[in-house]
């Protein structure tokens, strides 16, 4: 596949400067651009260089699961000891159970479990680069094989349904269809979707797509700047039709974006790999993505209306309780701001029709007004409100507090003036809001007890009117990674009584009223953690990286428990 690419801009290497230094002279201060034909392998070659690829590199067509892997464990985190007494935490709640039409299942993202990453067409993707070049990945890992998913999706698909999962959340990778991001598409990139589709509806699982999950096409980066551009807009409202006009009857919810608070803080991209492709300065670049993402996401809802798609269509958002750290009124007000700079951020708007107004008291100096069209198309453009809902902290003012800060944009916590902290202050005993998960993920507490208090604030503040999907929750079991026996990996209290902990708490909350409607577990199995690589762990199941084989944890089997105890038929 050959494109034409205008006014090429990221340098990485020595190489990509050759394809340059034939242009024609420039000032200091411009950039030097060229006009290159180029094609996908020339990409790959110049901007990420030699990817490893898997020694299983055909689909594979699943094979029966040994009969012994799915025996349950016996009760480890809640014993089953003491025959005919009552067994705290393992009989059922009488007044519990979720309401009808309620769905559980399990997720991934492309980038993190597919692998085969040059494999059929596929370009390079802004987290090739960050993984091969621009990034500090724990222990150099990258998504190039990751868990194989590309090949294994059969074999994966039908391990969950045998453990009762209801719905399949994975990604699609943006630029498996155009491997630019934009121009030609790829062909056999939807026809792997196709069939990654069609086998979920043959095992009676529903298939949720995500259309972006943070793995931007790379051409977009170079040529534009990707989220930091208004082009960005047309480019994502193409490739999202092409998804919708082909899967529109298949698949039974859609989300338009994966956690932008996560993917526009990515911006500005590190500094010496990427050429400047934007003159916006880099605390305003999340706010513009923020922006172009919003109009996308609203323009991508109303589309598919048009489309005649009834499956529901939602942004994921994402962020943990807030809590105030101590009572004082400085430690409520940082509480306000951190939930106006991360789910109002977007909920407002979705929700409420603007954004809130302590985030637009930053962003109206630089950031156009909503137009009252746009306000109109964005408002309502999420049917649920989607969370990625894991864990909860405290929240307080700055040291300086929150006047100073907000007056000094040289503080470092400008312009959000607000701290956060998992520990009570030494005052209250210093303890932590939680058990910790593994220490490369540090912003992850066991804090379930937290969650109905936070389904009823979402609820109350954005009152969604088809109600709250909790689209992500999930644990690092700490140290897993450096566990050796599979048995020692297999099972994992912290995990389970996570997810057990966490059920009880969505049924409370349900039994008071919250309306929620489904729940997506993370992740389907131990996958690439983004930076953190595969030094952290979140999967249901184990992947041994060696051979591939997929294992389930005592904690699926926990999970699979709690929703047969309380789903009704
Ligand atoms: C949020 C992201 O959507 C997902 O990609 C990530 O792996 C999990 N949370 C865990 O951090």
């Amino acid at each position: 596949m050959r494109y034409l690419i205008l006014c090429l801009g990221l340098l990485v290497a020595g190489n990509a400067a050759t394809a340059v230094s034939n242009t024609a002279s420039s000032t200091a201060s411009a950039p030097l651009t060229t006009t290159l034909n180029i094609t996908v392998e020339d990409l790959w070659n110049i901007y990420i260089g030699p990817v490893q690829s898997a020694s299983i590199n055909t689909t594979v067509e699943p094979t029966p699961i040994p009969s012994a892997q799915l025996i349950p464990p016996p009760q480890l985190y809640y014993p089953s000891y003491l025959p005919g007494a009552q067994i705290p935490g393992l009989g059922r709640n009488e007044s519990w159970s979720f309401p009808k039409g309620f769905w559980w299942g399990v997720s991934g993202a492309s980038y993190q479990v597919e692998g085969a990453v040059k494999v059929d067409g596929r370009g390079p993707s802004l987290w090739d680069a960050f993984t091969h070049r621009a990034m500090s990945v724990a222990d150099n890992q990258t998504g190039d094989v990751a868990i194989n998913e590309y090949y294994l999706y059969k074999q994966d698909i039908q391990r969950i349904a045998a453990m009762g999962v209801q719905a399949y959340s994975f990604s699609i990778s943006w630029s498996r269809i155009f491997p630019f991001g934009n121009g030609p598409i790829n062909e056999a990139g939807l026809q792997h979707y196709d069939d990654v589709i069609n086998t979920c509806l043959e095992y009676g699982i529903q298939p949720q797509v995500t259309i972006y999950h943070w793995d931007l096409p790379l051409y977009l980066q170079l040529s534009y700047g990707g989220w930091t551009s208004p082009q960005i807009i047309d480019d994502y409202l193409a490739y999202a039709r092409v998804l919708l006009e082909r899967w529109g009857d298949k698949v039974s919810a859609w989300y338009t974006f994966n956690e932008p608070i996560s993917f526009c803080g990515e911006y500005p991209v590190p500094d010496h790999y990427f050429t400047h492709t934007t003159t916006i300065p880099a605390i305003q670049q999340p706010y513009w993505c923020g922006h172009y993402m919003l109009l996308a996401a609203a323009k991508t809802y109303h589309l598919a209306r048009s489309l005649n798609i009834t499956a529901p269509i939602s942004i994921k958002n994402s962020g943990g309780y807030k809590l105030p750290r101590t009572a004082s009124p400085a430690d409520t007000l940082a509480v306000q701001r951190a939930w106006a700079f991360n789910e109002g951020w977007f909920a407002n708007p979705l929700f409420l029709g603007d954004y809130p107004p302590l985030l637009k008291n930053f962003t109206s100096s630089f950031l156009p007004e909503f137009t009252p069209e746009e306000r109109t198309l964005i408002h309502g453009a999420s049917d649920y409100f989607a969370h990625d809902a894991y864990t909860a902290a405290y929240y307080m003012a700055p040291d300086s507090g929150i006047e100073a800060c907000l007056s000094d944009p040289s503080n470092s916590l400008y312009p959000k003036c607000y701290n956060s902290t998992y520990t009570l202050p030494d005052s209250e005993g210093g303890w932590l809001i939680g058990p910790a998960s593994d220490p490369n993920t540090r912003w992850l507490h066991k804090a379930t007890e937290w969650l109905p208090a936070f389904l009823h604030y979402i609820q109350d503040t954005w009152n969604p009117p088809n109600g709250i999907v909790i689209t992500e929750f999930g644990m690092t079991e700490p140290f897993e990674a450096y566990k050796t026996k599979r048995e020692d990996v297999l099972t994992d209290p912290l995990r389970s009584a996570y997810y057990h902990d966490y059920v009880q708490a969505m049924l409370m909350a349900v039994a008071e009223g919250v309306k929620l409607v489904g729940c997506s577990a993370w992740s389907i199995a131990d996958n690439l953690e983004w930076t953190a690589g595969f030094t952290v762990k979140f999967g249901l199941q184990y992947v041994n990286l060696t051979t591939q084989e997929r294992f389930y944890k005592a904690s699926f089997f926990e999970l699979a428990r709690l929703f047969k105890t309380y789903m009704q038929d």
